[in-house]
């Protein structure tokens, strides 16, 4: 592959060679962070779990698990060098795609309350709240909502 197009970000299915970067982001911008064994259950349940790459380094990664013609995104990270740059909305766009082409009929999602990048990334393609789930989330005190967010396919 040319040096020009080993620079261009593309998205492939996760190895188990590529855990130890996907771990290295995760804890370095969640406050809670999936474990090894969350990603390795993943993969072993035949999730769609696909990483973004750029020469090599993987620099962003997702996790979809498709069943009964729902789609539901469990992971979506961007390292956070590499965020604000487009990349956390190709990649949502690509697991629209696989939602699409698996014919599911809707996808979901749960995002922090106080997660306002987030957020306005689903609501821009299209996202709309469902319910919200009352702590939801472990926090540094106590707990934290969620906000199911939903997008018909
Ligand atoms: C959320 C995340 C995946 C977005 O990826 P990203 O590459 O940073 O985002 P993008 O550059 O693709 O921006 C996509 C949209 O996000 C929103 N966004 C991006 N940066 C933003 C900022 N600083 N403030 C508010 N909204 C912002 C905008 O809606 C933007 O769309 P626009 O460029 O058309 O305005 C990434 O920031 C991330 O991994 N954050 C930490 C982990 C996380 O919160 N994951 C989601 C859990 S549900």
């Amino acid at each position: 592959m040319s040096a020009l197009a080993d620079s261009v970000p593309h998205i492939r299915a996760i190895s188990e060679a590529d855990i130890d970067q996907v771990m290295a982001i995760e804890a370095s911008i969640y406050t809670h962070p999936w474990t090894r064994g969350n990603f390795l259950d993943s993969i072993k349940a035949g999730y769609t779990c696909h990483v973004m790459e750029v020469a090599g380094a993987v620099i962003g990664y997702g996790v979809l698990m498709l069943a009964a013609r729902e789609a539901h995104l469990l992971n979506l990270s961007i390292a956070r060098q590499w965020q604000h740059r487009g990349y956390g909305k190709s990649m949502l766009l690509h697991f629209i795609d696989a939602s699409r082409r698996a014919d599911a009929l809707q996808m979901y999602l749960e995002v922090r309350l106080s997660n306002d990048v987030g957020r306005s990334l689903y609501a821009s393609m299209g996202f709309f709240s469902v319910a919200v789930r009352p702590g939801y989330y472990p926090a540094t005190h106590g707990r934290e909502d969620a906000i199911l967010m939903g997008l018909n396919l």
